[in-house]
């Protein structure tokens, strides 16, 4: 049986369970109490006395774990007349008034469902990892539900998911399946969201949430964050800022369909349910199968949303996002610099300027296959994925040679998952595409879904990768597009209709799954015509992600700002592009602020603007281990100042970057007050050079002063931006 730890406060990362013996209320004998601990945090359940599972209390850690049991009495709300508002899993039918996170059809016919605790079971993976479970079954119906709890101490964060199953005499179906459902109490709650469209990506927006649900969904099956993505804020008590206040960051890692209820109840609390979405997706599951829903991720913060970020992007890199803590390369891709229009010799001289850049890899864009409709535009190709015989008569494999010879790699773009009706893909299996057999086709840049459910569609996609790196074995980088949302959706060959647009994320993961095998660290790009696409299960297959088409510095400035809440700069692909008014310094060093890339015409770049970037390059190369590994402190924020500022820092604080650009050109702004640095040790010294300055410049920033940590973090340093140096990167040292 269970033991009662004495003092729990000196084990770390546990999921402790109290006995009733030691608990002092009498309402709760007999009861299980579970908390759910990371270093600072903690969700805790207990059971009731008809053994329903909820949350008694979520946020700060208490020093003395068994105080969890008198936080309920505290409260003096309404009465919630159904005994299970709190529910850690609410079920529909039977008590329950508000939204809930399960909702079926037993074999029987019977809408009811009721969940009572069973067991749970603790597992401790590592020194900072542990996963909980918990077993809850309905007493009427051979029905359960595990619940998953899996917590990273260290870092603040927890992933939670639910293994729905059955053993009825027939099918069940799922009209609603969560795959978690939190329970907040606070006075008041400030909902951050994101909205977008192609090139508006991560448009953030807050907004006080009031009683009745808020939904944060999607529908589009595929790229599936085009108009919203599943991650956003929650402060609770007052909105939070960079550095103050309590905020949950949360996220559904699922790269179709989601939706997020968020319910301020008649007793205002804030329960949030977040899972698939249950649109159009009724799911029929048979005795014994399970079904298992995708993770919901969450950090809770008591420092702000500064704090929050830099525990998500430190778990990030260490269990999620493909190769974390490795290396990336810098790369110039050709897109812009000749859409559809290159051959042979074309590409050949940008080996040529890729090597002049410096840069370590050639991106090879769309545009380089098909011959019955060759690919010259979007409108024809898509699917055929030989190279185009009059473009490059001489293949693939001729041009990772050429780039060989010029001491740099090889990566090539590839849209798989998609096909144009102008294609011998389509003539040949248009038993393959997603749409009504009969209703009319309905196009999104031209092109549909190919039908990920059908295994012969996944060995098709797999069959794309594996050809290309079993023919070109030195191909070292895949841009992976994805560039059309799904309407009509439907499949030839799945049984149950409702199942299709799971099946086609699951369908995806299985093909990925498949490469990784083979393949597992080739580095990736997620993109989809833009940011369509990004969350961390997707990403665990990715090494990077594209965050937007709109490669305007100025506006990358905002859109890098909010990704970076949510996603490391190690995964964040900025290249340096034609886009906006801004001079080649300031898109590089925009750029720089993430993954390092190019999407110019090298060749037409005067001699002081290719130093520039050459130089440039040389620096981040100095410098990327701290971009990539290091902490991001956001020191001036481009929507509250005319002054953007981010810092990135070594986790020894002795090294950083620091970036600063003006983003309001009216008359005489200018970086006017000193910008105060965060996260540096106030006993150290720095001094502070500035870097990447433009051939024939000077800095107006005397680089031999050194400043006390304690000196920067209380009365800043100024950047020195104005309307004549309005980018300004700046390298932070600590000195003995
Ligand atoms: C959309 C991507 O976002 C672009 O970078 C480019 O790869 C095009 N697709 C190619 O069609």
């Amino acid at each position: 049986m269970f033991k009662v730890p004495l003092n729990t406060t000196f084990i770390p990362f546990c999921l402790l369970l109290l006995f009733s013996a030691s608990i002092p209320l009498k309402s709760v004998a007999q009861s299980v109490v579970i908390p759910i601990e990371t270093q600072n945090n903690a969700l805790v359940l207990q059971t009731d006395t008809n053994k329903h599972l909820g949350t008694i209390y979520f946020g700060k850690k208490l020093t003395n774990n068994k105080e969890y049991l008198q936080v309920p009495a505290l409260y003096k709300q309404t009465s919630d007349y159904t005994g299970v508002l709190n529910s850690a899993y609410t079920s529909s039918g039977s008590r329950n008034l508000v939204e809930p996170a399960i909702s079926v059809t037993h074999a029987d016919g019977n809408n009811s469902l009721d969940l009572k605790y069973v067991s749970h079971d603790l597992k401790q993976i590592d020194n900072n990892v542990s996963l909980l479970s918990i077993v809850l079954k309905d007493p009427a119906y051979n029905f359960s539900v595990t619940l998953y709890y899996k917590t990273y101490f260290k870092e603040d964060v927890v992933e939670q998911w639910s293994s729905i199953q059955h053993q009825e005499k027939g099918e069940v179906t799922l009209h609603k399946f969560a795959s978690a459902n939190l329970y907040i109490k606070s006075a008041g709650y400030w909902l951050n969201q994101y909205h977008g469209d192609w090139a508006k990506e991560m448009q953030a927006e807050e907004s006080k949430l009031t009683h009745g649900i808020k939904t944060l969904d999607s529908k589009l099956g595929t790229r599936a964050n085009l108009f919203q993505p599943s991650v956003f804020m929650v402060s609770l008590g007052k909105p939070a800022t960079e550095d103050e206040g309590t905020v949950l960051f949360g996220s559904l890692e699922w790269s179709g369909n989601f939706r997020t209820d968020l319910e301020v109840d008649f007793q205002d609390n804030l329960r949030i349910l977040s899972g698939i979405n249950n649109y159009a997706s009724t799911y029929t599951l048979k005795p014994k199968e399970a079904f298992v829903t995708p993770v919901f991720l969450y950090t809770l913060s008591t420092g702000g949303k500064g704090l929050a970020s830099r525990n998500l992007q430190q778990w990030a890199r260490n269990y999620k996002l493909l190769d974390g803590k490795g290396t990336r390369l810098t790369l110039l891709n050709n897109w812009e610099a000749t859409y559809f229009d290159f051959n042979e010799s074309k590409l050949a001289g940008l080996l040529k300027d890729t090597r002049k850049l410096g840069v370590d890899l050639f991106l090879l864009d769309d545009g380089w296959f098909a011959n019955k409709y060759p690919r010259n535009g979007d409108v024809a190709g898509l699917g055929d994925w030989q190279e185009n015989k009059k473009k490059l008569p001489n293949g693939i494999s001729s041009l990772v040679k050429e780039a060989q010879n010029n001491e740099v790699k090889f990566g090539i773009w590839i849209e798989p998952e998609m096909v144009n009706p102008k294609s011998e893909l389509y003539e040949k299996h248009p038993d393959w595409v997603v749409k009504q057999p009969q209703r009319e086709e309905h196009y999104f840049r031209n092109q549909l879904a190919l039908d990920l459910s059908n295994p012969k569609v996944q060995d098709f996609v797999y069959g794309v990768v594996d050809g290309l790196f079993t023919k070109n074995p030195d191909l070292a980088y895949i841009k992976w597009d994805c560039n059309a949302v799904i309407y009509n959706a439907h499949s030839a060959t799945i049984k149950n209709q409702n199942h299709f647009y799971i099946e086609y994320v699951k369908g995806l993961y299985k093909v990925l799954e498949r490469i990784r095998a083979k393949y597992p660290k080739v580095p990736m790009m997620l993109c989809s015509g833009g940011g369509g696409r990004v969350d961390y299960a997707a990403l665990q297959y990715f090494t990077e992600f594209w965050p937007s088409d709109n490669t305007d510095p100025l506006e990358r400035i905002f859109m890098q700002w909010e990704y970076s809440y949510f996603y490391p700069a190690i995964a964040t692909s900025n290249h340096v592009t034609d886009w906006g008014k801004q001079p080649i310094k300031f898109r590089t060093d925009v750029a720089m602020m993430g993954k390092l890339g190019f999407d110019i015409v090298v060749s037409k770049l005067s001699s002081d603007e290719l130093k520039y970037c050459q130089d440039a390059i040389k620096n981040y190369d100095a410098l990327k281990g701290i971009i990539w590994q290091g902490n991001q402190y956001r020191l001036s924020n481009p929507t509250e100042s005319s002054v953007a500022s981010m810092l990135y820092l070594d986790e020894n604080k002795s090294s950083g970057v620091i970036f600063n650009y003006l983003v309001n050109y009216r008359y005489a702004v200018n970086s006017s007050s000193p910008i105060l640095l965060k996260g540096l040790d106030p006993a150290k010294r720095y001094k502070i050079q500035e870097i990447n300055l433009y051939p024939g410049t000077k800095s107006s920033i005397k680089g031999e002063a050194t400043y006390t940590g304690d000196f920067l973090m209380k009365a800043g340093f100024n950047p020195d931006v104005n309307s004549s140096r309005t980018s300004v990167v700046l390298k932070i040292e600590a000195v003995n």
